[in-house]
């Protein structure tokens, strides 16, 4: 069974919402300390009123996409005020769908800040050796199959994930054996994110999963067990969990 202790400090980023959230609560309730990571502070108290351990739950609001070169500071100085931390889960992230028609260059630089730079210089602040815990560090990215896919409208959203994926198989080089580091690349889940999606476009391909849309806990249980010790020898993997999308 998978356990941690509070020593074991996770930062995780779009905790106040969905995927992130439920990552940073299943993490917590198998005994790890959590740095809550979201913009919006309300949802985050409210995440930690979840917490099967509030005592070791953390909240730290930060808009991940201003200042995005200073992200290695803030890491660090996350470190210095909580210890040395075990893992990076970076889930923060945003959806744009525009066909090519409609593209606009801001949006797109928008959605690279969120989805490919802030994950990057975050995972540069984790990798300074002083930051990170001596035993089995790690770094895991929420990507997309819309990487693979080719989905119409998702010009910069697929790309966004498909950059991060290739730049998670990079630091894997570069960061072992210390840091691993891995994606993973969920289908249609059942959070805020596919619901606007759904409600913007009136429809949705949830039917191409041939077990049905999935759960955050899906994701959450496929994160705690590659970030803990079972998984010690897994490194520069992007594991697709879709429920048979593909
Ligand atoms: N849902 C899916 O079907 C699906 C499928 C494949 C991949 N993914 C990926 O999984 C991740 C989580 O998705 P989700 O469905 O859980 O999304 P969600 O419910 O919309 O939550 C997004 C989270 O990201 C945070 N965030 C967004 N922009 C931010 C910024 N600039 N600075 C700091 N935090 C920011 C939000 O914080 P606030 O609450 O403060 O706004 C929120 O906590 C994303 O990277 C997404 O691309 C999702």
């Amino acid at each position: 069974m998978i356990c941690f202790s509070k020593e074991d400090i996770f930062l995780v980023t779009g905790a106040s919402s969905g995927i992130g959230k439920e990552i940073a609560l299943r993490l917590n309730s198998l005994g790890a300390s959590v740095l809550a990571n979201g913009r919006n502070e309300e949802r985050l108290q409210k995440t930690k009123s979840m917490a099967a351990h509030p005592e070791n739950f953390f909240l730290e609001a930060r808009e991940l996409t201003e200042n995005i070169q200073e992200l290695p500071l803030w890491v660090k100085n996350l470190k210095e005020k909580y210890g040395r931390l075990k893992g990076l889960i970076s889930c923060a992230g945003v959806i744009a769908d525009q066909p090519l028609q409609v593209l606009d260059e801001s949006t797109g630089k928008k959605l690279f800040d969120v989805n490919y730079f802030a994950p990057v210089f975050l995972a540069k602040g984790f990798a300074d050796r002083r930051v990170y815990a001596s035993e089995n560090a790690s770094i895991t990215f929420l990507a997309s199959i819309s990487a693979f896919l080719g989905e119409k409208a998702q010009t910069f959203y697929g790309a966004s994930k498909a950059a991060l994926i290739a730049s998670a198989k990079t630091l894997s080089h570069e960061l072992s054996p210390k840091v691993r580091v891995n994606c993973i690349s969920p289908g249609p889940i059942d959070t805020e994110m596919t619901n606007r999606a759904v409600e913007i476009h009136g429809h949705s391909n949830i039917s191409r999963c041939t077990l049905g849309i999935g759960n955050v806990k899906d994701v959450s249980a496929l994160a705690s067990f590659l970030v803990s010790h079972e998984a010690r020898w897994i490194t520069g993997q992007n594991y697709i969990l879709d429920g048979g999308y593909i």
